[in-house]
């Protein structure tokens, strides 16, 4: 039976390979585990090929230190014709402790794709609780700001 997977979490261990200049994990190790972790759940939804198309808002709260447990949560919030909105948060601690916060969190846009590169329609999620509610609206929001803030494939329009 067809099981379509609204949310999935990955989970590793922070590596040394991931280090960046001031001996924690590097912000584009993050960036990569969130585009990662985005993928598979938009994979996962749509039974399609996906690319990403938009990246927004990410925000870092606190630092992912080396040999801490890496938790990336990936969910739909908020799907369109042939895009679909995914949160994604990281959390991350120390493995003998056993407790995680939140380090980084941000929505990312991926577009499904046929076998020949066009975009292909995408079943639509819908809400089932309060706070999906929320972030169907919050999701809805980002893209009214974008509108008005987002540079074009020719750069800032100045005049
Ligand atoms: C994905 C791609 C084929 C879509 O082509 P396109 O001409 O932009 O197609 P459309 O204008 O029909 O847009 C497709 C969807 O993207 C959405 N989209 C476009 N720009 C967006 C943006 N800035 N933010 C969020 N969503 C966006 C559209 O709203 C549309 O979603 P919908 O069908 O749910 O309404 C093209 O943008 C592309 O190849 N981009 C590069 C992808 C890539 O290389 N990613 C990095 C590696 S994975």
């Amino acid at each position: 039976m067809l099981n379509r997977e609204r949310e999935i979490t990955l989970r590793f261990l922070a590596e040394p390979t991931d280090v960046n200049f001031g001996g924690k994990v590097h912000g584009g190790a993050v960036m990569k585990w969130i585009d990662q972790a985005g993928y598979a759940c938009a994979v996962g939804w749509s039974g399609q090929y996906c690319v990403t198309v938009y990246v927004g808002g990410i925000r870092f709260h606190r630092p992912v230190l080396i040999g801490n447990m890496v938790e990336v949560n990936a969910k739909i919030v908020y799907t369109g014709k042939t895009s679909m909105h995914v949160a994604v948060e990281v959390s991350a601690g120390d493995p003998k402790e056993g407790l995680y916060a939140k380090t980084t969190q941000c929505v990312i846009v991926f577009v499904a794709l046929d076998d020949r590169g066009k975009t292909v329609e995408v079943e639509r999620w819908e809400p089932g609780s309060e706070q999906d509610v929320a972030l169907e609206r919050y999701a809805k929001r980002l893209i009214e700001l974008r509108k008005d803030t987002e540079m074009g494939p020719h750069g800032i329009v100045l005049y």
